[in-house]
């Protein structure tokens, strides 16, 4: 028997097979059965004529559900109307195991009911497709940092201190200690970018969020460069070559993808670079300028991004924030003490921020009197002050949010349909 999986049967041509995996979809005329089965990795039709199967068979073929789990053994046909080119002439079924009514029909379903039933939701073409998409990114992530030289470094999970503030920390009971959850692999990576010079990591990272917006999770994966001697310009430079690079990538290798998502591929084409840099007060210039009231100071909501990005066919980084509303270990603008030598990068598609990092503060003193300032326990802070005690070096980083860039590439607007099983304020199942 030789068993192959779907995408390969069009190397197989005239050959006897089977496929094993289950059924998508039926529908009969006369003594044919069409079943539709999937595998993952592709789907194929099958069909069955009643004058060549054993009765067993064609009566299998009449049992069968919506998703349960068969065997189908037959000859590879080629047939160019078919999605893989291939149909499958059926000479027998083995039925696994019958599935009872399915829950998700193609009519439409609310996305509560789809969400509560992502174990099985994750079966439906437009969902494997961004879980592709996704594992694309992520793979074309890794390579474009190892052929850079960055050294991958895990940054743990349980934490001792905020990173990005202490408004969204989930904490946590550690032997009667507190711990909490990480916001951010970076403190860590900074100091192994002091040991390898280039280094980033990837996982998991938890906010307590508590909006409720079509780009906020919980819990996130983030990947996250840091690199010694680098400046907030060699930043931007290598997070514009990292964002095209997966872009890119995801254009050459999951074309499939992209047009089960009914995506438009022409923004993404676009995605070149150089990107657009502007600084903050610029940005805050097109927001007056189109007549929205943000208030100079503030940070950017959701529409203010969508505004300023609106302008660019591409990415747009903006660099510079008010110092004031950034984190605690954000490197000043000599030139003007009070921006932070930072960068948020933009999406466009109303998108919005992707990408968040900048040049960190290096000056044992200045960041001591910052985390003083942000009120952070100074004790949970001596080994990351010991970087700027033992060779203190510029050296600078940034953050990418999988889901949101999932989303903006797979053009899916709310990031619950880019992470397998999400997690939410209201959602912790399944
Ligand atoms: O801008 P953020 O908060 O930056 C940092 O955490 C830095 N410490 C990263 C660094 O410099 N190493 O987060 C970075 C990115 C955002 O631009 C966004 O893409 C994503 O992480 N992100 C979220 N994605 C989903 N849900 C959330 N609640 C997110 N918060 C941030
Ligand atoms: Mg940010």
């Amino acid at each position: 028997m030789h068993i192959f999986r779907i995408s390969e049967l069009s190397r197989h041509i005239g050959q006897e097979v089977t496929v094993r995996g289950w059924l998508y979809n039926k529908r009969s005329s006369g003594k044919l059965r069409f079943l539709l089965v999937r595998d993952g990795s592709g789907i194929v039709q099958t069909v069955t004529f009643q004058g060549d199967v054993s009765e067993a068979v064609f009566e299998a073929s009449d049992r069968v559900t919506q998703e349960s789990s068969i065997s189908v053994t037959g000859k590879v046909a080629e047939d160019k109307r078919s999605p893989g080119g291939v149909e499958l002439q059926v000479r027998d079924i083995q039925i696994h195991q019958i599935a009872p009514e399915y829950p998700i029909s193609p009519k439409e379903h609310g996305s509560a009911f789809l969400m509560d039933h992502r174990h099985l939701w994750l079966r439906s073409s437009k969902q494997h497709a961004i879980l592709k998409i996704r594992h694309e990114i992520i793979r074309a992530s890794r390579d474009f940092f190892d052929s850079q030289g960055f050294v991958l470094v895990d940054a743990p999970i349980f934490t001792p201190a905020a990173c990005e503030g202490t408004t969204t920390l989930f904490e946590t009971d550690y032997f009667g200690e507190k711990a909490f959850l990480t916001q951010s692999g970076q403190l860590y990576m900074e100091a192994a970018a002091m040991a390898v010079g280039r280094a980033y990591c990837f996982g998991p990272t938890f906010r307590a969020e508590k909006s409720k917006t079509r780009r906020h999770l919980t819990e996130f994966w983030m990947i996250e460069p840091e690199a010694a001697f680098m400046d907030l310009e060699g930043d931007m430079e290598l997070a514009e070559n990292y964002v095209a690079h997966i872009v890119h990538r995801v254009l050459d290798e999951r074309k499939e993808e992209l047009k089960v998502l009914e995506r438009d591929t022409a923004p993404l084409e676009a995605v070149q670079t150089p990107f657009p840099r502007i600084s903050y007060d610029e940005a805050v210039r097109i927001l007056h300028e189109k007549g929205l009231p943000f208030e100079y100071g503030n940070d950017f909501g959701a529409p203010d991004e969508t505004a300023i990005s609106e302008n660019y066919d591409r990415p747009v980084m903006v660099h510079r924030y008010p110092a004031a509303i950034k984190a605690f270990y954000m490197k000043k603008d000599p030139a003007d003490p009070t921006k932070a030598l930072c960068v948020d990068m933009l999406a466009p598609e109303g998108v919005g921020e992707i990408i968040g990092g900048g040049q960190r503060e290096d000056d044992y003193d200045t960041l001591l009197a910052s985390i003083d300032k942000h009120g952070l326990p100074v004790s949970a802070f001596e080994w990351y002050l010991d970087l700027r005690k033992y060779g203190s070096v510029p050296h600078a980083g940034f953050g990418l949010g999988i889901e949101r860039t999932v989303g903006w590439i797979c053009g899916t607007p709310h990031v619950r349909e880019c992470i397998p099983f999400p997690r939410m304020m209201h959602r912790l199942t399944p």
